[in-house]
């Protein structure tokens, strides 16, 4: 069935940071949606007809729905945990709260509210950590797939260094994501992310496994975490004590190029930042979790002027919000720490164009371009009193999404489309 979706489009065809006219917006626009795709975007007046069902969500405004490039699903209940930085709130927090996806009925009840949560908050696709736990990622995957959302997940490999009840063996991690990638990888909008946790967590027979895995399966996402925290790469050093830098484990085991996603990269040296262009290796920016943990500030700008292309996301539950108005909200005052400047533009291509070239998936998610899924998110810029009255003194589209970006949160969403079906 055909539909119309109308309001105020905003959809990036370039990145703002590099070039001027790298968006197309109408004031009076609308997204056709048929079969969960976008059929085609333009001004209302040429795309009505007669007989054409509508929605109207005037005067808000419709983008691509977000995209968040890292997310710890079974985190939902770690968010907001007191006084610590990484690695006291992995080990007093976090391992103890993930060992609770190994019980029966666990991970299904939180998947569905971690999607609850998503679609709330405007996200329409995830790259998602699961726990060690093969039910986890069924569970996550089987949950996407009921409501056709683009997932991209993995369960963690993590054989070393945390409680016996969240840990899995070289072998058992291999077979565990296999199957699951056997299963699910490129089924309907589902696609798996090999993820060995980080370098603390897995030993070297582990690490090989994931090479294995990456070569066995190069067209699988994978994910894990760098250099966020001082006492965590001297940790891991001492791990790896033949490594030339945190990087070059990774490298080691055959993981870098552009299929890998290396949460926080904060603390880099300068060989890692000449092997992560080289090999077109992709950080992410996980602005709230970073401030949370203490772990530091990440370089956007040093990291761009090298030609590397960094996401951004939440990092839930290190990260305290699930929304991607409040991911760019901290980003920007973190940049600002550096001397650097987040323009709104940036921060809305970022959360969906951007991310999506950072997952190699423009050509499905990101954009508001015919051919794509029909993933929408729906913005209300006076979604609160205060929000109202700052818009009062807003002329244009970047002062009005500057304050999307640095007041609103899941308030300011006003809908979700997920593949062209309203979420909320
Ligand atoms: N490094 C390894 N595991 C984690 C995690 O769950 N969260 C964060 N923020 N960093 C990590
Ligand atoms: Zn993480």
């Amino acid at each position: 069935m055909r539909q119309l979706i109308r309001g105020r489009t905003l959809s990036f065809h370039a990145d703002p940071v590099e070039v001027e006219n790298a968006f197309t917006y109408h004031e009076d626009g609308a997204v056709l949606v048929e079969d969960g795709k976008i059929v085609a975007t333009g001004d209302y007046a040429t795309l009505r007809a007669d007989g054409l069902p509508e929605i109207d969500h005037r005067p808000n405004l419709i983008l691509p729905g977000f995209i968040d490039t890292h997310i710890h699903f079974p985190q939902v209940q770690v968010v907001a945990s007191w006084g610590a930085q990484l690695l006291d709130w992995l080990n007093t927090y976090t391992f103890p709260e993930e060992a609770r996806f190994s019980q029966q009925g666990h991970a299904p009840a939180m998947a569905e509210k971690f999607l609850d949560l998503l679609v709330h908050h405007g996200t329409t696709t995830a790259v998602a950590f699961c726990s060690v736990h093969p039910q986890s990622a069924e569970a996550l995957f089987s949950a996407a797939e009921a409501r056709n959302m683009a997932m991209i997940a993995g369960k963690v490999m993590m054989d070393r260094n945390a409680p016996e009840a969240v840990l899995d063996t070289p072998q058992q991690g291999y077979d565990d994501s296999k199957a699951l990638i056997e299963k699910w990888h490129g089924r309907g909008r589902q696609r798996y992310a090999i993820t060995p946790r980080f370098a603390i967590t897995s030993t070297p027979q582990q690490m090989e496994m994931a090479g294995q895995l990456a070569r066995e399966h190069p067209d699988c996402h994978i994910q894990t975490h760098l250099s966020e925290n001082l006492d965590e790469i001297a940790f891991t050093l001492s791990l790896y004590p033949k490594a030339r830098d945190y990087l070059d484990i990774y490298e080691t085991y055959g993981l870098l190029g552009d299929k890998i996603l290396l949460g926080h990269s904060i603390h880099l040296e300068e060989r890692e930042i000449a092997r992560m262009a080289e090999t077109g290796s992709h950080p992410v920016f996980c602005p709230t979790s970073n401030l949370f943990l203490g772990s530091g500030l990440f370089d956007e700008g040093g990291l761009r002027a090298r030609g590397i292309r960094a996401g951004i996301a939440t990092d839930i539950g290190g990260g305290t919000s699930y929304s991607m108005l409040q991911t760019m909200n901290e980003g920007y005052k973190i940049l600002q720490l550096r001397g650097q400047k987040l323009h709104p533009f940036a921060a809305f291509h970022w959360a969906t164009r951007g991310n999506a070239l950072v997952l190699g998936m423009e050509d499905r998610i990101g954009t508001l371009a015919a051919g794509t899924d029909a993933d929408l998110v729906v913005l209300n810029s006076r979604a609160t009193p205060a929000m109202t009255l700052r818009m009062e003194r807003a002329t244009t589209l970047a002062e009005e999404l500057f304050i999307l970006q640095i007041m609103g949160d899941d308030r300011a969403i006003a809908q979700t489309y997920v593949a062209g079906k309203p979420m909320l």
